[in-house]
Formats: C-alpha cells, structure tokens, sequence
C-alpha cells in the first residue's frame, strides 16, 4: 500500500522493524533495553540491501555511530551535515522523497520519534515482542494491538535469548485495507 506525502507526492510502500517488551517499551537512556543475538541477526536479514531510514540518536547507539553496512541510510537530522555512507534528512518528507529514489523495500528503524512520526506512512511492522516488562523504559512505540487501523497477521512460535533467559517471538502487523 502506497500513501501520499504531505506534499501529495507518492510515498514508499514502508516496513517499521522494532523490538518492545510487554508495555511496548523501545529503551531507556537512549539505548536499546535488550539486545538479543538473535533478533539482531533478523533485524539484519531482513534490511539486507533495503533503505533504512532512522533518527540522529539511533545513529549514536550504532557502533562508531557509524550508519548500517549494505543498507541505504537515510538519518533523519537537523543538526548534521554530511555522513560518510549516509544521506541526511530534515523533514519526513525529504526523507520520503529520498527513499523513493530507490527501487528497494524501506524500513523504519528508530527511535522512538522516528515511528511515530513514519506510523502513518506503514503498511507492515515486523515487531521482536519480549516477554517482559523493562522498569523505568522511556521511549516507547503506540502499541497496535490497541491501534484499529492495525492487525496482527501472525506470530512466530515463543524462542529463548539465552544470554538474558527471556523469551520473546517475531510477530508480523498489516495495516487493515
Ligand atoms: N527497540 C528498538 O527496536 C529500537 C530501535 C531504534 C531505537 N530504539 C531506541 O529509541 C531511543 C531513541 O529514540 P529517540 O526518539 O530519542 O531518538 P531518534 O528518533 O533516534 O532520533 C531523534 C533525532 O532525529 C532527528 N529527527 C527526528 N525527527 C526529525 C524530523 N522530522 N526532521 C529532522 N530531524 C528529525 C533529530 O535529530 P537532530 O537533533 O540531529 O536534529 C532528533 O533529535 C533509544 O533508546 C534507542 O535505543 C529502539
């Protein structure tokens, strides 16, 4: 499903990729609450060759604070210039008019400022669900279960991070049509 920029421009068909626990949490501090080995391998084999498009602080938390390798990146930004490996953007719709440049699937991959502001322009979500409540989370995504607009199409069977002892599962969300 395609939608229209606020320009009404044609936007990309967007993917949102996030990882929350049982409140929806994102992080704390400006980091990720938990990073699980195996959901990052997923995160990876899933934007492989895409168009990621993120914001200034998840940017910070990547190792170097350098962008994703054999990926577009797009950072949403207004205090930065140029990136090595990366394309700025200052507003949604530039980087929308970016990521339509390409021929490639587009993910929304952070933060929390970033998915709220790309939520309407989704269609799918692929959400890494932690069966756990973090304490003291501060970044949070709007939880779509409680979203009308959207549904949960399926859910993969409950896996074990062994590191952490929690269990979480890979669920998949459309926008309903
Ligand atoms: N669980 C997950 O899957 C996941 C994934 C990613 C991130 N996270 C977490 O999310 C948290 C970070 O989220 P956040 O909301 O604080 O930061 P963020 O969304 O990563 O970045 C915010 C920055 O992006 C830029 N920005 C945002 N909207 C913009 C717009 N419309 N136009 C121009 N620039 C724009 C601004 O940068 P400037 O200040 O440079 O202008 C802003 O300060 C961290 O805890 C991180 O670990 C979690």
């Amino acid at each position: 499903m395609s939608l229209s920029t606020a320009n009404g421009e044609l936007a990309p068909p967007l993917t949102l990729i996030a990882a929350v626990d049982q409140n929806w949490a994102l992080g704390r501090d400006g980091k990720l609450l938990l990073p699980i080995r195996t959901d990052l391998r997923h995160f990876r084999c899933l934007t492989l060759n895409s168009v990621v498009i993120l914001g200034r602080k998840t940017l910070d938390t990547f190792p170097g604070g350098r962008p994703l390798a054999k990926r577009v990146n797009i950072i949403l930004s207004q205090s930065l210039g140029h990136i090595d490996g990366a394309q700025t953007a200052g507003s949604v719709d530039a980087a929308l008019r970016l990521a339509a440049q390409y021929d490639k699937p587009c993910f929304i991959i952070g933060g929390a400022s970033v998915y709220r502001q790309f939520l309407p322009y989704c269609s799918r979500a692929e959400i890494t669900r932690i069966e756990y409540s973090f304490p003291e989370a501060d970044a949070f995504l709007p939880d779509l279960d409680q979203d009308e607009d959207w549904q949960q199409i399926s859910c993969s069977a409950p896996y074990l991070d062994t590191d952490s002892k929690l269990s979480f599962c890979f669920c998949h969300y459309v926008r309903k049509s």
